[in-house]
This record gives structure tokens, C-alpha cells and sequence, in this order.
């Protein structure tokens, strides 16, 4: 069956992926299986997404329930879900307003946009610029990739959006050295994931915010990996002491449903986006509103995010412990469920090999062992987790 499921999309779905030859097709709490029926230990969900992990009941009865009483109405009509979602999400983000997009990419097009829109109206042109950062990701789609500093992505699709710089993250000096009038936005995710999970470090976020506070410049944070409880904080911003004027979110927002969001102060909101600037047809539906809502309600009731904190440190150790035991694992970063091991055997068979052993984990950057367990694991996971983890690091230690 699994035979058949692989060539099937592989003689029809375009070939954009290097796909692992595995096929999910039932999960359950932090446990997914494919269709041989093997069980695989969950530390990726789904590129951190799958916050609540696989079939929660209560997320799947909230679903379940939406789809049989209305998925879809358009924006040009209220609905009740989307308008809880949106009260539950903007309290959760200490942001006024909102818009639900249908993915992170999207979300970051909003900012983009809001931020844009929020210079036009002061300045009365639309000669600005952006200040992005090396090494970041923020998306595919041609807005997304002209903010995204990695050539390797952009290189085929030039010409992007003009004005945008890049500044190295984590180097004041490189952001103020691009800083002049033009300047409308300073785009960042808190923590780097895709380039190789990088924490920004509480002195540059606080000084680049008190750049954009002094020139009126927005500063953007792309959350769309490394928020929604994910760093024991709704936000990794809110441990840093600032505040953002737009954010970025997804992933774990829908936990497994296609939704995304920007956040933006009542300040910027009001002096940007307005009816006629910005759209969507699926974005902020009843059934994504459904799900939303059911995520911060779970959340609160089963204090996910004081999960992430308990087991934080559990985590952090026992990843360290692989730096003590093998030469070729050199560093660990990250934050909470964001977590980096830095390697210098090739990521991608790690990759390979733990899914054999029945782990699923990821890469980041070209170097980096990527690990954004669901926000759910208990303490024993961990343990497991580092049990096959060593089975698949010592066959590399025996080479
Ligand atoms: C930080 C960050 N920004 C933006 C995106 C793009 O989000 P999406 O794939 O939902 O469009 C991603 C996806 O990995 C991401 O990690």
C-alpha cells in the first residue's frame, strides 16, 4: 500500500520536494503512523504546526462539529467563530487587531502591506524601504521570498519587490548602518528556525526596537514558527520586554488547520489597512475560526504553554548530553520546543535514519538536527525520544 501511495505522487504531484519515503496516514497524541502500520514518535509536528499533537478529542470534536453546521461564508458577512477566534487571539498576542490569512506566507504579505500602507499615508509616497534579515525565511510566495535573505530561494525569480535590504541578524550595527528616511519597517523572526535556529538575542531586539520607536519605523516580527506557545510564552517576543507593531503568525495558531494571522497595534491598524486595501476569500472562515478558537480554549484549560516550561529544561539536557557524548554533535540552540543541535555529520541522513528508528525530527539550515516536538510530549517522550535518538547517532559515532 505504502509502495503504491509513493509512486502515485510521484507520477502526479510536481516535484518541488525531496520527499522521505514515508506515508502517514493516522496520528495519535504525539504518535503518528504509516501505512505499514509502523508508530514513529512525533518531534516535528509538522514543521511545528501540530501544537496540540494527532486527533486531540476535544480540538477534533470542535472540528468535527464546525464542519457539519458551516465551513464557509465569505468575508463580506460576520460570523461567530471568527469573531472568538479573534478576541482569543488578540488577547493571547497583547495586539489590538487581526486578519486571518490561509497561511503563514500570506500573513507575512499583510505585514508587508500594513507596513507599506502605514509609511504611504504618513509620507505620501511610497519610496520606502524594508530592512530584512540574512539568513531569515519568511515564505514562497514573490512578496515573502523579497523579504526572505537566502539567494539560494530567490535566486531564479528576480526581479522581487525593490527597497529591501538585508542586515545581518543579531548585528546592531549592520541594521543601523542601512537605517535613513526611506527606512519604513525592520522585518525579523525572533528566533531564526529554517536558517538554522538562531535566538535573537534580547540586546539587539531592544535596540532595534528603539530605532524603530525613534524614526517611527514598524518593527515586524515574523511568529509564524517560533510563537504560539512554543517557547513556554504565547510569543517569544513577550520574554524579550518589547513589543511589536505588526506580527506574523500560522502553524501553531490552527495546529493543524491552514490558518494564519497578522497582528497589528490599534495605532498601526488605524493608520493603514482599510476596506478595499487587503483580502481573501477562505481567510478567517467559520471553520478555521472553529479551530482557532479550540486552540487557545485547549491551551488555556490544559496550560499547554506551562508544559513547555515544565519540560523545557528536561529537553535542553538531554540535548546537551548528546554534545558531551559525540564529537560531531558541537552546539545546541534554541528556546523551549524550538531546539537546534549543530552537527557535523550530514543532517539529512540523521533525518533518514531516526525515521527508521521510528523518530520524526528535522533539519534546519545545513547543519542544524531541528526539533519542534508537540507542545503535549510528557517527560517520558523525552526519554524516548533520546533513547532512539543514541541508536541513531551511534551508527554514525561506529563509522
Ligand atoms: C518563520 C517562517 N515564516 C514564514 C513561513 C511560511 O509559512 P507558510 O509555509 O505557512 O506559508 C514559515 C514556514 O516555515 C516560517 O517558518
Amino acid at each position: 500500500m505504502a509502495d503504491h501511495t509513493i509512486k502515485t505522487a510521484e507520477e502526479h504531484l510536481l516535484h518541488t520536494y525531496n520527499r522521505f519515503p514515508v506515508t502517514f496516514c493516522r496520528g495519535e497524541g504525539v504518535y503518528l503512523y504509516d501505512e505499514n502500520g509502523k508508530q514513529y514518535l512525533d518531534f516535528a509536528a509538522g514543521i511545528g504546526v501540530c501544537a496540540l499533537g494527532y486527533a486531540h478529542p476535544e480540538y477534533t470534536k470542535a472540528l468535527q462539529g464546525q464542519v457539519g453546521q458551516l465551513l464557509h461564508t465569505s468575508n463580506l458577512y460576520y460570523n461567530r467563530q471568527i469573531a472568538n477566534a479573534a478576541k482569543r487571539a488578540t488577547d493571547g498576542a497583547k495586539l489590538e487587531r487581526v486578519f486571518f490569512t490561509n497561511s503563514g506566507t500570506e500573513a507575512i504579505e499583510g505585514a508587508i502591506k500594513a507596513a507599506k500602507k502605514y509609511a504611504y499615508q504618513r509620507d505620501g509616497h511610497t519610496d520606502h524601504e524594508i530592512i530584512a534579515m540574512k539568513g531569515s525565511f519568511h515564505g514562497r510566495s514573490l512578496g515573502a521570498l523579497s523579504v526572505t535573505g537566502n539567494l539560494h530561494y530567490q535566486e531564479a525569480f528576480a526581479p522581487l519587490l525593490p527597497g529591501i535590504r538585508f542586515a545581518d541578524f543579531n548585528d546592531l550595527d549592520s541594521v543601523t548602518a542601512l537605517v535613513n528616511e526611506k527606512t519604513c519597517a525592520i522585518l525579523l523572526e525572533t528566533i531564526q528556525g529554517e536558517g538554522g535556529i538562531y535566538p535573537a538575542t534580547k540586546e539587539f531586539l531592544q535596540e532595534v526596537k528603539a530605532i524603530c520607536e525613534a524614526k517611527d519605523i514598524l518593527l515586524l516580527l515574523d511568529e509564524i514558527q517560533c510563537g504560539m506557545g512554543r517557547t513556554g510564552e504565547m510569543f517569544a517576543w513577550q520574554q524579550y520586554g518589547i513589543r511589536p507593531d505588526i506580527m506574523a503568525s500560522a502553524k501553531g495558531l490552527g495546529a493543524g488547520v491552514p490558518v494564519g494571522a497578522f497582528f497589528l497595534t490599534e495605532k498601526v491598524a488605524e493608520q493603514s489597512l482599510v476596506p478595499g486595501d487587503h483580502g481573501t476569500t477562505y481567510g478567517g472562515n467559520p471553520f478555521v475560526g472553529a479551530a482557532v478558537d479550540a486552540v487557545f480554549t485547549i491551551f488555556e484549560k490544559e496550560n499547554v504553554i506551562g508544559n513547555v516550561q515544565k519540560l523545557t529544561k528536561s529537553l535542553e539536557e538531554t540535548l546537551d548530553s548528546f554534545i558531551e557524548k559525540y564529537d560531531f554533535v558541537a552546539a545546541r540552540r534554541g528556546v523551549g520546543f524550538m531546539q537546534g543541535l549543530v552537527l557535523s555529520v550530514p543532517v539529512g541522513e540523521v533525518v533518514k535514519k531516526a525515521l527508521e528508528e521510528g523518530l520524526v525530527v528535522l533539519s534546519a539550515g545545513s547543519d542544524v538536527l531541528r526539533f519542534l516536538p508537540p507542545l503535549i510530549i510528557e517527560e517520558k517522550h523525552i526519554g524516548e525520544m533520546a533513547e532512539k535518538l543514541k541508536r541513531v547517532f551511534d551508527t554514525f559515532a561506529s563509522e
